[in-house]
């Protein structure tokens, strides 16, 4: 098979090795592409906005199936128009891609299909907002309704700072994503991540992870798209993954072919379990970033079958199979990040990296001169794979002692809550 893959970062990139190990991939292409996925793939120089030249791209190449990482593409609509021109591929459409693209959009499903999740209310101005948040109280949560980068979340401790938040999205500091607020309950428990395959009718579980978004050690500083990940999430018991299906994707997949958006792709669950059991937290429509690298790294089976599976409608015949160890990933970050991140130091001692077993994945880099140097603020990603956590973690950051860039930083303690359960 001919695949063409859209994305640019280390998700791509993890995605792009699993994809390359298939006997049945012919050739695989991607766009836009990194110095890390070109080793696998063959770059492609496609503006992926311009969803006729994506098309084109295709038609030409004999491409059997597209594989779309990152939620912008989807939520622009480019499954739709390579669907419409007859080409296979695995990611959702538009409308389906509401549930990461309008929180409140998924909000109101979960309320229409009696999906656990924070008691909520939707606002367009910021006076009906605030008179929400002062009924209600702090803690409360106040985020930006459409796709902020992952930067539109506020977790207000005080009435002060929600009020500051909702000032601080309908003034503009997210554009076009912080025209409406979603104001909700601030839910406790510990947070997991959950994925499925889907296509349209079937989900099938494909994976546990937990990921650190604060840039700190201890979990302290600012939040990020996610400082590193280990799979599976010692908290996704065997129980808590049936309710999950049961009580949040099983409704999520019917109310969405229920109002005519069917959902294909991959569905990701940012899950609070709560004394009361699991509930959702967000929705989005791609694999999660570092996440996708631990769970290409445990999973067994062939991913190009299962991802074409899922295009095909056929995934209640398959299942999926998972190494019996863990995987953990630590990100390495530029100097900066998540403000703004240093450009253009120069990384060395990457092939040393991976010598022990583990792998580097390229989530922000460039070739300049004939080396790797940082282009972005999330810049590697060092996964190693073990029978514990802990020994995954100990072989993680030797790893990451291999590589030679004074210009990165990272967190020593990715995986500490997991490690602590172990000892
Ligand atoms: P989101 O972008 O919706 O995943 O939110 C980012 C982070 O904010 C989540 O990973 C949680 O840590 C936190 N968060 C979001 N919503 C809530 C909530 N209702 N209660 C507590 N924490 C939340
Ligand atoms: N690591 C969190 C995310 O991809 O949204």
């Amino acid at each position: 098979m001919n695949v063409l893959l859209i994305g640019s970062g280390g998700r791509e990139h993890a995605l792009a090795w699993k994809l390359a190990a298939s006997p049945l991939l012919t050739k695989l292409y991607a766009a836009p592409c990194n110095p890390g996925i070109a080793k696998e793939a063959e770059l492609v120089a496609l503006d992926i906005a311009d969803h006729k030249a994506v098309v084109a791209f295709c038609t030409a190449n004999a491409i059997d199936l597209v594989v779309v990482g990152p939620e912008a593409p989807l939520v622009a609509g480019i499954a739709d128009d390579l669907r419409a021109a007859g080409i296979k591929v695995f990611g959702a459409s538009k409308a389906a891609a509401r549930l990461e693209g309008s929180k409140g959009f998924t909000k109101d499903l979960c309320a229409r299909f009696n999906i656990p999740t924070a008691a909520y209310g939707r606002f367009s101005d910021a006076e009906a907002a605030k008179a929400y948040v002062r009924k209600q109280g702090a803690p409360i949560v106040v985020k930006a309704d459409g796709l902020a980068a992952g930067k539109g979340v506020t977790v207000a401790m005080t009435e002060a700072e929600a009020l500051a938040a909702i000032d601080d999205c309908f003034s503009g500091s997210f554009g076009a994503a912080g025209a409406e607020v979603v104001v909700e309950e601030f839910m406790t428990g510990e947070e997991a991540s959950f994925f499925c395959l889907c296509d349209g009718t079937t989900a099938l579980p494909f994976g546990t992870a937990q990921d650190h978004k604060q840039v700190g050690d201890g979990d302290t500083g600012p939040n990020t798209g996610g400082m590193g990940a280990y799979s599976p999430a010692p908290v996704m018991t065997p129980e808590i993954i049936e309710r999950t299906m049961k009580e949040i994707i099983e409704p999520t997949m019917r109310g969405m072919a229920e109002i005519g958006s069917p959902f294909s792709g991959v569905l990701f669950a940012g899950l609070m379990i709560t004394s009361s059991g699991p509930k959702l937290i967000e929705y989005n429509v791609r694999f999660g970033d570092p996440e996708c690298q631990v769970l290409m790294m445990r999973l067994k089976d062939d991913l190009l079958v299962l991802l074409e599976a899922a295009a095909d409608g056929q995934l209640a015949h398959m299942s999926a199979r998972w190494r019996d160890e863990t995987a953990l990933t630590v990100v390495m970050a530029a100097k900066g990040y998540p403000g703004t991140p240093e450009k253009g130091s120069v990384i060395r001692g990457l092939d040393d990296a991976e010598q022990g077993g583990a792998a580097v994945f390229h989530a922000g880099t460039a070739l300049s001169g004939g080396e790797i140097v940082a282009n972005g603020g999330r810049v590697l990603n060092v996964t190693a794979m073990a029978k514990t956590v802990t020994e995954a973690q100990k072989q993680a950051y030797k790893a990451v002692d291999r590589i030679d860039w004074p210009g990165g930083f990272c967190r020593r303690d990715i995986g500490w809550r997991a490690v602590a359960r172990e000892t």
